[in-house]
């Protein structure tokens, strides 16, 4: 069966039907799916069930796969049986909903700041595939914002001046403006900065992009306020209403999104009530020549 795009925004973001992700796909449609990211760079998938082992397969098909933060938690309890599966739930290994001060609970605080996943490192994160397991009763969207399209509105005089300019990109910087200071000095330094170019340009869509977002700290060569001021500006650029797309979960959702394109958030919900979501996220590394080392 063909898959079927249906957009979902006028900007971005696609509706994809007519696919069972818990199966191999065809070389064929792999592409397609590629192809499909290039352009609408959100893919929302409805109706997959699919278990563990079947989301990281999926997950494989496009790439080596990222571990994330379970670099700086190796040996920690995890819910899942791999550590490429990350566990985007407010839930204890036990099982229950964890009390609002479990040190879990701002994991999933942070993810409700503008960012792309694994930014604060090299490589990246280039795909990223959350899937719903348990949503609450409200609250809990997934908002996505298109950084091509905050690239194509910004004023000439500021895309001349963004233009050649880096920032450094950290993982705790979030976590610190969250209040979450309590990391060992082996932690902070286990991740070091890495920078990355504000204007890039997306290998598959050849599009300009405004990469910003909460793991950017401040602009190389600025001071700390000035350039954090302007990253902040940028920011609140990248995410006006008319560049993001809100998502709205069900069970069975499968949404897949370039992070090299769009920027996402979580938003608000009762972190009394149960959400469970789990994530495999690829590598944005080159893509590998099929049968070479
Ligand atoms: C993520 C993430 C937001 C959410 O899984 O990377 O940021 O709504 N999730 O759970
Ligand atoms: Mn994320």
């Amino acid at each position: 069966m063909p898959i079927t795009l249906k957009p979902l925004h006028p900007l971005f973001a696609a509706e994809a039907a007519g696919l069972d992700l818990s199966k191999p796909l065809p070389p064929a449609q792999r592409d397609e799916i590629v192809a499909a990211m290039d352009r609408y760079a959100v893919l929302v998938f409805r109706g997959q069930k699919l278990d563990e082992d079947q989301q990281l397969a999926y997950a494989r098909q496009f790439g080596p796969l990222d571990v994330g933060l379970r670099k700086i938690r190796k040996g920690q309890p995890h819910r899942f049986r791999h550590d490429e599966l990350a566990d985007i739930s407010n839930v204890t290994v036990d099982g229950k909903v964890a009390p609002r001060d479990h040190a879990k609970i701002v994991n999933n605080i942070a993810n409700q700041l503008w960012h792309s996943d694994s930014s604060f490192q090299k490589p990246a994160a280039r795909y990223s595939m959350l899937h719903a397991v348990v949503i609450p009763s409200k609250g809990a969207d997934t908002e996505f914002a298109d950084l091509r399209a905050a690239w194509d509105a910004l004023p000439e005089d500021l895309k001349r001046e963004v233009e050649g300019l880096e920032a450094e990109h950290y993982l705790l910087h979030s976590r610190f403006m969250l209040g979450d200071t309590g990391y060992t000095e082996e932690q902070r330094k286990l991740l070091p900065p890495v920078t990355w170019p504000l204007a890039r340009v997306h290998p598959g869509s050849k599009r300009r992009l405004l990469w910003v977002g909460i793991h950017a700290t401040h602009v190389v060569g600025m001071t700390v306020p000035e350039g954090r001021m302007l990253l902040m500006d940028l920011l609140e650029h990248a995410t006006q209403r008319e560049f993001v797309y809100a998502h709205r979960w069900r069970v069975g959702d499968l949404v897949m999104w370039d992070n090299r394109a769009v920027l996402h958030r979580g938003r608000r919900f009762d972190l009394s009530e149960r959400r469970e979501m789990r994530r495999a996220t690829t590598e944005d590394v080159e893509e590998r020549i099929a049968g070479a080392a």
